[in-house]
């Protein structure tokens, strides 16, 4: 399916985009998802229960229309035995259509702007230009595929936190999609900074916006249980399950005195994560939030 995606519209309340977009990511394995525009219209006063939530699908295995429908039940039942109502989910009604990729990728395109992530750290779209102020980080990016424009909350958290924690020399990023952290870290002034992710197309995107960069980061096709060597600081921005999962192999590359972000944690799915720290002997040094996510700065105890 090169040429081609799902564009996937669920009718939802929208105050509960996070979540519904969570759900997509982790089970329909989608590409990015856009809120449609009536959210925006009534963003002033008029709070609307009514929103389409746009995702972009790319992979072949969910075009099973009863696949979707099951999944979407099954999630939004979840959510109603965690005491949301009818009206606070919205109906979940569904449709999909096949659409040509170009539109998507220049679609996002257009709306993806210059992010002050925090008041040093500036990512760039590559096709645009910007001066830098004072000393600001500036990162030119092009994500292609990949997770990390810098506008998602959860990439927010960790660039904050590497800025709270700095210091380090050698970094680790678990997860790293467009390379985004890995690049931030090195600019950052770390000396070694390593990147892995589980998905293989993501590598090459990562070189290169290092090389747009001028930094050197080590990319890798990998995954945290196979590497050997150990860091000053580890991003991890991952969803929840995977955290629990992988949580001992991270606490393994992490020097003795080593600092760690975990990230990608819906503030609902907190305690998941809360249950690895605790099982492998982590202490909390920090926890940030924005809006519906959370993350931890953790140490070892
Ligand atoms: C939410 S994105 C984060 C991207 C980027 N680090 C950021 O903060 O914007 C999560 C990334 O982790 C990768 N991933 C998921 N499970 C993984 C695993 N077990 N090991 C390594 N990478 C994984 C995904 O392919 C994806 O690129």
């Amino acid at each position: 399916m090169d040429n081609t995606y799902i564009e996937l519209k669920i009718s939802i309340n929208p105050k509960i985009e996070d979540e519904v977009s969570a759900v997509c990511f982790e089970r329909f394995n989608c590409e990015g998802v856009v809120l449609a525009e009536e959210k925006y219209k009534d963003l002033e006063m008029v709070s609307t229960t009514e929103g389409t939530l746009k995702v972009f699908l790319t992979d072949d295995s969910v075009k099973d229309i009863d696949e979707i429908k099951s999944v979407l039940k099954e999630e939004r039942e979840f959510l109603k035995l965690q005491g949301l109502s009818d009206e606070e989910l919205g109906s979940w009604e569904f449709s999909i259509e096949e659409k040509e990729n170009e539109d998507w990728s220049k679609k996002w395109k257009e709306n993806w702007d210059v992010t002050h992530i925090t008041d040093n750290v500036v990512i760039v779209p590559s096709w645009l230009e910007y001066t830098p102020k004072g000393k600001e980080i500036v990162i030119s990016l092009d994500p292609g595929h990949a997770f990390g424009t810098g506008t998602h909350q959860t990439t927010q958290l960790c660039v904050k936190a590497m800025e709270e924690y700095s210091g380090f020399k050698t970094v680790a990023d678990i997860g790293t999609g467009s390379g985004i952290l890995a690049i931030v870290a090195k600019k950052m002034g770390a000396d070694y900074v390593y990147g892995c992710d589980n998905d293989p197309d993501v590598i090459d995107v990562a070189n290169e916006n290092a090389q747009k960069n001028n930094t050197e980061c080590v990319f890798e096709f990998n995954t945290a249980d196979k590497i050997t060597n150990t860091f000053d600081f580890v991003c991890a921005n991952i969803l929840h399950n995977v955290l629990y999962e992988i949580m001992p192999d991270l606490k393994r590359i992490m020097n003795k005195d080593g600092k760690m972000v975990l990230s990608g944690i819906l503030d609902e799915k907190k305690d998941v994560v809360l249950k690895a720290i605790k099982e492998n002997n982590l202490k909390i040094l920090k926890i940030n939030h924005q809006d519906q996510w959370i993350s931890f700065v953790v140490a070892n105890a």
